[in-house]
């Protein structure tokens, strides 16, 4: 690359191209606009697939047959167990560290468990292994951690559960409902993959320097925990709890515009007219809120979406719906991020695979806005 392109300044990074990807198209590659995963377009998976045909999706390259997913999600089963270490250490983190902090613990200790943990960060069979066992035991570790900063006892894995089944069953200790399943699922496979965003760039940029796979994830985790990326799946809740009646909407909205408040769960770097992720939960939102008998927030999340619309013209994306869709399954908001890591951990994988196959150090440049070449003085001489 020559000098050129170092003189243009995009910032954020706003429509700079950083890397090629055959993972996902945020465009849609018949030019209709949307999200494809390597090719399907995401309504076109909702409710068709689960996650783990999604995730192997991902991972390998296209949908499994019966064959390959019986395989694939047997081994995710098997490798739900996590190490005596991590379940020691997820009990022993201060019960006031956010779920997303000791996530990122908990993965960087399983890097030393895993059983590839001297394969070179380019073997790319070793890197897919590694992400398998990955989806399997973040569920593990989140569901865990979650238990044991609330002294509640644990609740291993079932094997006869399926990935979406198993970590709702090990947080609350109750197999969910078939419609809360589903849901779950579903917000899982909406999760899992989004091209380019904050978390993947940072995850490609790590292992750009031949780190290996779990370093790319724990620098993910770090990014997606802010309330810009992930982190406004909680944040969202917080909006609806703040306004807490239909009619306040349209003030509570017009005042914290005013104040130059963000709204969470609002707005997106690429999509200007609506995240199709949003339009597909928000249909689950309102099926879940009639299964449990209480439509008070869908009451309140309608006006709240009328006003931001009306009044600053930015549609809800995947956060906004998401919030309550976990709130209806009894999930506390806290583990609301750490989910969507949990899901996003195979678009995670699958990107720096993609990345180590294909590599060349990420290394940007700055402009310079410091002062200008000056001596050094010694230090008697400095004011
Ligand atoms: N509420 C109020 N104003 C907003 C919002 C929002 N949610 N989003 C953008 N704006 C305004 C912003 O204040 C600015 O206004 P002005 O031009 O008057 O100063 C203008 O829109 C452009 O903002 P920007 O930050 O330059 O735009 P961006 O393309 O970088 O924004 C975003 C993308 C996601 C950071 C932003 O929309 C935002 O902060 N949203 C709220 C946080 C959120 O929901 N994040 C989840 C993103 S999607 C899924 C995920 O990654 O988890």
């Amino acid at each position: 690359m020559s000098g050129a392109a170092v003189n243009e300044y995009h910032p954020g990074l706003e429509g700079v191209i950083a890397s090629e990807t055959a993972i996902a198209n945020i465009e849609g590659t018949d030019g209709a606009g949307g999200l494809e995963y390597r090719g399907y377009r995401i309504e076109d998976l909702a409710d068709k697939v689960s996650y783990e045909e999604t995730a192997f999706l991902l991972l390998h390259g296209d949908l499994p047959n019966r064959e390959q997913l019986r395989e694939f999600d047997g081994r995710l089963r098997k490798a739900r167990a996590i190490p005596e270490a991590l379940v020691t250490l997820l009990g022993e983190i201060p019960a006031n560290i956010h779920p997303m902090d000791a996530l990122r613990s908990a993965v960087s200790v399983l890097s030393h468990f895993d059983p590839d943990v001297n394969a070179a960060p380019t073997d790319h069979e070793a890197n897919v292994r590694k992400a398998e066992r990955m989806i399997a035991q973040m569920a593990t570790a989140i569901a865990y951690r979650r238990r044991l900063s609330k002294g509640l006892p644990l609740v291993p894995p079932r094997e006869d559960l399926d990935h979406a089944a198993n970590f709702l069953y090990m947080v609350s200790g109750k197999v969910p409902s078939k419609t809360m399943r589903d849901a779950f699922d579903l917000s899982l496979v909406l999760y899992t993959e989004h091209e380019l965003n904050a978390s993947t760039f940072s995850a490609r940029v790590t292992v750009s320097t031949l780190s290996d796979i779990y370093s790319g994830i724990v620098a993910a985790i770090g990014t997606l925990k802010g309330p810009l990326h992930g982190g406004a799946n909680e944040e969202a809740w917080k909006v609806l709890e703040r306004v807490g009646s239909p009619d306040k909407a349209e003030s509570w909205i017009q005042d914290a515009l005013a104040r130059k408040e963000r709204i969470m769960g609002f707005g997106h770097r690429v999509y200007k007219t609506g995240d199709p992720r949003a339009r597909i939960l928000k249909e689950h939102c309102i099926a879940l809120a009639k299964e449990i008998g209480d439509d008070r927030w869908e009451r309140i999340a309608e006006p709240i979406e009328k006003a931001v619309t009306s009044q600053k013209n930015l549609p809800p994306n995947v956060d906004w719906p998401s919030a309550r869709l976990y709130h209806y399954m009894d999930l506390e908001i806290e583990i609301y991020t750490p989910i969507f890591a949990m899901a996003r951990v195979a678009g995670w994988a699958a990107h720096i695979i993609e990345q180590l196959d294909h590599n060349r150090l990420m290394r940007p440049r700055a402009i310079y806005t410091g002062p200008p070449h000056r001596p050094v003085r010694p230090i008697e001489q400095r004011s």
